[in-house]
């Protein structure tokens, strides 16, 4: 077993006073790439201006005793309950049949994991997607399996069409043109990296996808690798973005995977951005990461300006634009 920092103190008999000292040197010492602080657990990382929200009601969850599944479960569920999101849950915007249909998934630091995909009517898939990781024998329900197991699980039918979306629909239909356009359609999936005091990772990802999409189609968040990794060991990764590209390079295990040979995870985003673009042609695609290492470290990066995100830890919560390829 590795000697961590802490047990090396405590080993060496240098007492809590060195530890509280070295601790705060560290802190302010240790800087990223992107510039945020390298610190020890809780932290918060997700995509979007509404992870802000996310976070700081995963950081209460902690707060309240619940663990870091429970924070990055009840963190995102926060979102999909959001009415104005046009992108996660309730309030998404349809398919071009005119359903809402979602997908997440949840990954633990014990390496389980589960997800839904083209889930309709339920308010919470996320918590569908923890269920089916910790009471069926699979990792993932889709469709109608996956609503019935919500259903035989107490999960009520929602009608997730809002006045809004539903207006939002019958506009597209007048031209029903697919153009996904970056940074605006796809201000979709939230995505939460969550480290606990211990230092365990977690990770959430959830979203109704893209817009007007074919029926049927199902995006990079649900899928373990492409929208999500967690290596508890290593680090985890969460994605945003247009899903296609993100799955065609298993964009969330690369950037775990690279970072388990030595890359940092600012690092990591930015190869993983480069393989995107390595692979088509980027000019309307916008895809994110977001990266930490075991250590705490953060990452991110996006391939066109305009995707955020926020990190959150016991000083409070920032929104951070996110550093990017295309100047
Ligand atoms: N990243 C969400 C999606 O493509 O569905």
């Amino acid at each position: 077993m590795k000697t961590n920092r802490r047990s090396f103190l405590e080993k060496t008999g240098l007492g809590a006073l060195s530890l509280l000292l070295s601790n705060r040197l560290f802190a302010k010492s240790s800087k990223s790439m992107d510039g945020l602080t390298k610190a020890k657990g809780p932290i918060f990382l997700s995509t979007w201006t509404h992870g802000q929200m996310a976070n700081e009601e995963a950081l209460r969850v902690l707060a309240n005793g619940g663990s870091g599944l429970d924070a990055v479960e009840k963190g995102v569920m926060l979102i999909e309950a959001d009415p104005e999101g046009s992108s996660v849950g309730l309030g998404g915007l349809p398919d071009r049949t005119g359903k809402v249909t979602l997908d997440a998934c949840i990954m633990s630091a014990d390496g389980n994991c589960g997800a839904v995909c083209m889930l309709e009517n339920i308010l919470h898939p996320i918590s569908v997607a923890r269920k089916v990781m910790e009471d069926t024998p699979h990792v993932m329900l889709a469709g109608d399996g996956a609503y019935e197991f919500a259903s035989a699980n107490g999960f009520e039918k929602v009608d997730l069409l809002t006045k809004k979306s539903k207006a939002a629909f019958k506009n597209w239909k007048k031209e029903q043109k697919y153009k996904p356009i970056i940074n605006v359609e796809n201000h979709d999936t939230i995505g939460m990296l969550g480290m606990d005091e211990k230092g365990d990772i977690y990770g959430s990802c959830t979203t109704s996808g893209l817009a007007y999409k074919m029926r049927g189609r199902i995006g990079d968040s649900p899928i373990i690798g492409a929208g999500l990794f967690i290596d508890n060991e290593v680090g985890g990764a969460v994605a945003t973005g247009l899903g296609e590209s993100i799955i065609k390079v298993a964009g969330s295990a690369i950037i775990v995977e690279l970072m388990r040979h030595g890359y940092s995870p600012q690092e990591a985003c930015e190869e993983a951005v480069n393989r995107i673009v390595n692979n088509e042609d980027t000019k309307d695609i916008q895809v994110g990461f977001l990266a930490i290492s075991k250590s705490g470290e953060t990452g991110a990066y996006a391939i066109h300006p305009g995707f955020n995100f926020a990190i959150s830890n016991q000083e409070g919560t920032r929104l951070v634009n996110s550093d990017y390829l295309v100047k």
